[in-house]
């Protein structure tokens, strides 16, 4: 384009006309080189000056500059809308519409084990027990001895146990238990205390056998603690679990830690007659309990013949399997979810 003083409006127009019509980024690149840089149509009149007529001179100045501002504002502005269409297109293709309301979001639920551990909290709190939490790497003394299971008991065998270390000081704990020795360290009887939390065993999976599941201990010490309060505790909190009233029937099992010990069963919640569930006695076995022993209360560092108490633990897991008729225990730690997605 020629420099020409007398074409200067021409000249912005056809600028203006040209940076309207760029396209992208690469067409007003152009127009940008062609106007305003070196060897370009502002330069080249810029150049003319000198050979101006003087008193033409200071007009031909101030045209020229005019001519580079309003280029340089129309790209400027230009190259602004080009970028806030092309984040549109981004944000939602040519039809992208910032008035609709945005996508729902998927809410996930909480895990079966959560929910009901949660609600097992709140029936004990209301019957006055505090809530402990221990570690899920436990010392052997804490797991085992201190609970009356010496080195060599042979009640080590029912609980495969899975060890941390060669020394076999340390193991992923078997149960809940061993927090009533942590709790009779740390609290000044009569307390009561409920314990939730995982535990491990390195068994054999099946529908009934996972090497990761759920307990929830209790522990009740006071003066003349006795076995009919511990199975009225029992009674009241599997009512309010399930919601009606729940027979119960108690056998003598073995625990190192209590004496008397008992296995407590409940009504099949499955058949009414008999069923696989139950072997077809119409009862399944629900949680372990008794009186703690002696030896037990010593190693927690508590006065045996003034303090006694009961202690119960029972299967988070197999309560809501009860409750939920689900048949495989190894659906909770399957992270399936179908089977998550129902609760
Ligand atoms: N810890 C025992 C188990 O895992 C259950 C139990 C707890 C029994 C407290 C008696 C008292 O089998």
């Amino acid at each position: 384009m020629d420099a020409n003083f007398d074409q200067l409006d021409e000249l912005r127009e056809a600028g203006l006309a040209r940076v309207h019509a760029a396209a992208d980024s690469d067409a007003l690149r152009l127009v940008e080189r062609e106007f305003l840089e070196k060897g370009g149509v502002v330069a080249a009149l810029l150049a003319e000056i000198p050979k101006l007529a003087p008193e033409k001179r200071r007009e031909g100045g101030q045209g020229a500059n005019q001519l580079k501002t309003a280029i340089q504002n129309a790209i400027g502005e230009k190259r602004e809308a080009l970028l806030e269409a092309s984040l549109m297109v981004e944000a939602g293709g040519g039809s992208f519409d910032p008035t609709l309301p945005a996508a729902p979001m998927e809410r996930g639920s909480l895990h079966p084990i959560t929910q009901v551990t949660r609600e097992v909290e709140e029936i004990f709190q209301s019957m006055g027990y505090t809530v402990l939490d221990g570690p899920e790497v436990e010392l052997d003394f804490y797991n085992f001895q201190a609970l009356n299971i010496p080195a060599d008991h042979p009640a080590r065998e029912h609980q495969d146990t899975f060890w941390c270390d060669h020394e076999q000081n340390l193991v992923l704990r078997t149960q809940t238990s061993p927090v009533q020795i942590r709790a009779m360290e740390t609290l000044e009887p009569p307390f009561r205390v409920i314990v939730p939390g995982r535990v491990f065993r390195n068994e054999a999976l099946d529908a009934t056998h996972e090497h990761t599941f759920h307990q929830v201990e209790g522990l009740v010490v006071g003066e003349d603690i006795n076995v009919g309060q511990l199975i009225g505790t029992l009674k009241s909190f599997l009512t309010e679990v399930f919601q009606k009233e729940t027979d119960v029937r108690l056998r003598p099992g073995f625990f190192p830690f209590v004496e008397p010990g008992f296995e407590v069963d409940i009504r099949c919640p499955f058949c009414d007659t008999g069923c696989k569930v139950c072997s077809d006695t119409t009862w399944v076995e629900y949680c372990g309990c008794g009186m703690v022993h002696p030896n037990v209360l010593r190693a927690g560092g508590i006065d045996s013949e003034r303090w006694s108490a009961f202690a119960f633990g029972m299967g988070l897991d197999r309560l809501v399997m009860m409750r939920n008729k689900i048949d495989d225990l190894r659906q909770f730690m399957g992270g399936d979810l179908r089977f998550l997605e129902q609760f």
